[in-house]
């Protein structure tokens, strides 16, 4: 992976992988709808979306919903062929990074079960959904989750410590 990922500003060369903090929400839209993902308050002021382009062409996105010392990590997700090459790492690890830069100490999401091992491996733990609805009240994805219940029912909820991030041990 390394080598070809680049977290810049300047245009992705061809062959080239660029993680972006974009208010594209057109483009946001576009990739979570080929997605068959929920597209339900992706333009709340304070969230960040992140796209991954290669090259020129939009590939995969993460959504950052902040509150207070908290943040919903949601709308994770890469194009079907090009997946398996670690662009959903580098998105979450950058949603993780913007978290921490609007002062998020832990980071929650909602997954189906079966990305449930992706998210165990870069460090989440299940918690409780009640947790996460609670603590993030008003957040849009909490939101939509209230008012579609069997929705929220397909859905682990996972949460990860963050607050040692930026830390420089001495
Ligand atoms: C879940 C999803 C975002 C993963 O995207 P991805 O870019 O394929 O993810 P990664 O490549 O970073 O990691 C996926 C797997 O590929 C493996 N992988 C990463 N780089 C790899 C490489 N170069 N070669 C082979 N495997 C690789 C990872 O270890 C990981 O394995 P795991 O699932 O067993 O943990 C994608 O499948 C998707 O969009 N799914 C639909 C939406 C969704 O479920 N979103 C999550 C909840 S919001």
């Amino acid at each position: 992976m390394q080598g070809w990922f680049a977290m810049a500003l300047r245009r992705p060369r061809p062959g080239e992988l660029v993680i972006a903090q974009s208010r594209n929400l057109a483009a946001v839209r576009a990739l979570l709808e080929a997605g068959d993902m929920i597209t339900y308050g992706i333009q709340w002021p304070a969230a960040c979306y992140l796209i991954a382009f290669f090259g020129d062409d939009p590939v995969g996105v993460v959504g950052v919903e902040p509150k207070i010392d908290a943040a919903l990590v949601r709308s994770l997700y890469v194009v079907e062929s090009m997946r398996r090459r670690g662009i959903a790492g580098l998105l979450m690890a950058a949603a993780r990074k913007a978290a921490h830069t609007r002062g998020a100490r832990t980071l929650y999401l909602f997954a189906p079960p079966g990305v449930r091992k992706f998210f165990e491996r870069i460090g989440f733990s299940e918690v409780g959904a009640e947790r996460v609805l609670n603590t993030m009240r008003g957040a849009p994805e909490v939101e939509y989750y209230q008012a579609h219940p069997s929705a929220l029912a397909l859905e682990l909820a996972f949460a990860l410590d963050i607050s040692n991030d930026g830390l420089i041990a001495r």
